[in-house]
């Protein structure tokens, strides 16, 4: 499963790219919002930053105005992923956007149907957002197993991004479905590295090591 981060902090970005673990980036308006930085700017300096597909969002909701914001953003670099609303007129843009060779994460996806209808505008990637869909007493992840199966019913080609993560379990419970990717804020992919047996063990162990007087090397 691929790991992409959702942030618009390049400090934090630069920071899990350099564990080699990081596959990509999301980003939103609001995580723009919150960054306090020019949208253009920072998500070129984003795309510079990681090799793999770097989502930036249009804001237009009519299709001839987001097909001319998805030219800005997409001229960017080559590794912009132009992220469009499920909506009809998103998935008219997605189809002449992927039609045309262009990177397409279709966003805000809260239905299996929804997911259907972006595999078949050609979509690079579909978003489900598990969180906020388990927050109004749905379940977010029973979404990623109904797309899994639709997906592989039809061999579609589109990945499935889970977004909207809110915590390691559901990072566990998209690789035991067998989502394509994840998409998480810095802090919860940070925690996917910590146990406390971990930490208690190598305590001990450096305890013990720390008697034997011994240096290597
Ligand atoms: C995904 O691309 C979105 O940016 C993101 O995962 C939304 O997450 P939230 O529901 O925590 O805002």
């Amino acid at each position: 499963m691929k790991f992409f981060v959702d942030t618009a902090d390049v400090k934090e970005i630069a920071e899990l790219a350099q564990t080699g673990l990081l596959d990509g980036v999301t980003t939103n308006p609001s995580l723009i919002h919150k960054s306090g930085r020019n949208f253009l700017e920072v998500v070129k300096e984003i795309a510079g930053i990681v090799d793999g597909p770097v989502s930036a969002e249009v804001v237009a909701t009519e299709f001839d105005e987001m097909m001319r914001e998805a030219d800005v953003v997409r001229a960017l670099a080559p590794n912009i992923a132009v992220k469009l609303p499920l909506t009809m007129d998103g998935l008219k843009a997605c189809k002449r956007l992927t039609d045309d060779g262009t990177l397409v994460n279709v966003t805000l996806c809260f239905s299996a149907n929804q997911a259907l209808l972006a595999a078949k505008a050609g979509a690079s990637f579909i978003s489900p957002f598990v969180g906020r869909h388990d927050d109004v007493g749905f379940d977010g992840m029973a979404l990623i197993e109904d797309i899994r199966l639709i997906y592989d019913n039809y061999d579609f080609e589109t990945e499935i991004l889970v977004a909207s993560v809110r915590h390691p379990i559901h990072v566990l419970e998209s690789a035991r479905i067998g989502a394509d990717v994840m998409t998480a804020p810095p802090a919860v992919i940070k925690a996917l590295f910590n146990h406390p047996l971990t930490e208690k063990g190598l305590a001990a162990f450096l305890a013990d090591w720390e008697k034997t007087g011994q240096i290597i090397g």
